[in-house]
């Protein structure tokens, strides 16, 4: 096994953990002995982790940790950055010292995560962190990029594509929409009147979410919206399809509706977060991180983050 000086921080290892199943209250930050990583995997010595739902909705309770192989005591957060600092016998394209950036399910708040490489999927990824990107921001690429990825495959927006992006200003929104512009679509968002700006900042025409959405985005697109990803639930799926959409060219990652097809992070496209990355690096695509918080305060930040008015992300430093 390869390894680098760790920069321990004092005190050892720590790691947020969970003796039972609920909201932020059953998050704490304990000392726990740091993993070692074995033959076929590596260690990560994190900085930084972003925050998703998935990572409050797996850990709220039984059946849905169950349903992601979760028992107790438990882990929280899955999106990490940092640097290599350990590495298995067989592991090749990873060498301590190396900026690291991917997906650790719910155990990416911590000190140290391992990871296998050839894991492959959100849940265990590992990705080199490019020269001009930040950890902060390399912490937020993984399950968001691949979700906007993986909805904008499914509905392959286009320079002829108006585009109705309902939830567009949370954390899967500030990639969805940017990607959506990259590929040329005109974009219409959705948000709260607080959001509007932020919205437009993204390249996406803001359009106020709720009763009367249908008569708002006519009024904005007299031409029609062509396409639509929902970002939130289903009031764009109902609000696309009163326009005219075709089933085919909707989306949805947080609900299901019965015809109109789902996207998942799991389901990107081999060498999207790679490409994701490379367009923050060259400046093509930015990822606003609303907060960071020290992870002392772990259970203020997902209290933040369950409140779904997030602008873009929330980061944990550590
Ligand atoms: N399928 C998958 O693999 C997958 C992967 C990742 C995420 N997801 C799911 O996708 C959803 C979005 O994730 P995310 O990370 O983007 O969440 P997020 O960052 O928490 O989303 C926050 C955003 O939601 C907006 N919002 C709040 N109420 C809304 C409403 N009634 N209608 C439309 N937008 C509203 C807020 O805008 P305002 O502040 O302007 O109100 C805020 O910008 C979540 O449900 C998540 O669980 C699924």
């Amino acid at each position: 096994m390869k390894t680098q000086n760790n920069q321990l921080p004092t005190g050892g290892s720590r790691a947020v953990r969970l003796d039972s199943f609920g909201g932020p209250e059953v998050l704490d930050v304990r000392e726990v002995p740091a993993p070692q990583a074995g033959p076929g995997q590596l260690r990560v010595r994190v900085t930084a982790a972003g925050l998703n739902p998935m990572d409050w909705v797996i850990t709220a309770d039984a059946d849905a940790a169950a349903r992601f192989g979760l028992s107790l005591p438990a882990g929280f957060g899955t999106d990490y950055a940092g640097v290599v600092d350990q590495v298995g016998d067989g592991v090749r394209s990873f060498a301590p010292g190396d900026r690291v950036f991917g997906g650790a399910l719910s155990r990416a708040v911590a000190d140290f995560v391992v990871i296998e490489p050839a894991g492959g999927t959100a849940a265990n990824e590992v990705h080199h962190t490019p020269d001009g990107v930040d950890d902060r921001t390399a912490a937020t690429l993984t399950i968001a990029g691949r979700t906007a990825s993986a909805a904008l495959a499914t509905v392959v927006p286009g320079p002829d594509d108006t585009v109705l992006i309902g939830g567009a200003a949370g954390g899967v929104g500030v990639f969805a929409v940017q990607l959506a512009r990259i590929a040329g679509a005109r974009v219409i968002g959705t948000g709260s009147a607080t959001s509007a700006d932020y919205l437009r900042d993204l390249g996406a025409e803001p359009v106020a979410y709720g009763d009367g959405l249908a008569d708002r985005v006519r009024a904005l697109a007299p031409g029609g919206v062509t396409a639509a990803i929902d970002l939130y639930g289903v009031e764009t799926v109902h609000v696309a399809r009163e326009l005219g959409v075709p089933d085919d060219r909707i989306c949805t990652v947080a609900a299901q509706v019965d015809g109109v097809p789902s996207a998942y992070a799991p389901n990107a496209a081999p060498g999207a977060l790679e490409e994701i990355a490379r367009l923050v690096e060259t400046g093509r695509l930015r990822v606003p991180v609303a907060a960071s918080f020290p992870v002392d305060q772990i259970r203020r930040a997902t209290e933040l983050q369950a409140g779904r008015h997030v602008q873009g992300k929330i980061v944990i430093d550590l």
